[in-house]
């Protein structure tokens, strides 16, 4: 590898958009630090003002901006306004990691390629919210056996759907509580997340075209 080539890959640059906790979020900001992920995250941004993420994100000294939208704003200038915040920050990637809103191609368009979405189910299994919930209740009907995690490009405007990075089966149990299956999904989603991330951050050529936007 050429020196060039590896400082920019050092360099790659990551918006996370997220709406709560934040715990994938402290996964990408720990690989970072470490030196595991070859990545910054550059801002954090949620569209609630109260979601423990934004304080993660202020400890590791990220900027961490509340884009909230009112009630009688349009869906589409909406994320038209929130593409514009995001695009200032010059980002190689832009990670929903936990971002509970379905994005409009007012925004996706302007990120072709590089918006990557994390899900607590397996591709086609359960979209939109509490989905290890559901995928829980699914298995005590006896539906289902195993559930899983996965992380996928965000093409358009489907809910939890495009083309996928990485998935991986989660087992439930017969003796489980809701509790320790969210736990056991959790613990996937974070080693998950950032080996994808690693995966894209390397491979210039295919997903981040070896240039920023
Ligand atoms: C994660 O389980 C993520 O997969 C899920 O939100 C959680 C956020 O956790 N995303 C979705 O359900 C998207 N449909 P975190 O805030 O602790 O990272």
């Amino acid at each position: 590898m050429t020196a060039n080539l590896k400082s920019e890959i050092c360099n790659r640059k990551l918006v996370v958009l997220l709406s709560g906790h934040g715990s994938n979020l402290q996964a990408i900001l720990d690989a970072c630090a470490s030196g595991e992920l070859g990545a910054q995250v550059v801002a954090v941004i949620s569209n609630k003002p109260d979601a423990f993420g934004l304080e993660r994100a202020r400890r590791a000294n990220v900027p961490a901006v509340v884009k909230a939208k009112s009630k009688t704003q349009d869906r589409r200038a909406y994320d038209t306004e929130l593409a514009d915040l995001v695009a200032a920050y010059q980002p190689d990637c832009v990670v929903l990691a936990g971002w509970m809103r379905v994005l409009t191609m007012a925004f996706l368009q302007r990120f072709p390629n590089r918006v990557v979405n994390l899900h607590p189910a397996l591709p086609g299994t359960f979209p939109g919210t509490h989905a290890i919930e559901r995928a829980f209740e699914a298995y005590q009907r006896g539906e289902i056996r195993h559930t899983g995690v996965m992380v996928h490009l965000v093409p358009d405007e489907g809910v939890d759907c495009g083309p996928v990075l990485a998935q991986e089966v989660v087992p439930i149990h017969a003796d489980d509580t809701l509790s320790a299956v969210e736990t056991r999904i959790h613990v996937v989603e974070h080693r998950l997340l950032v080996e994808t991330l690693k995966k894209l951050s390397a491979n210039l050529a295919n997903y981040f075209g070896g240039s920023q936007l």
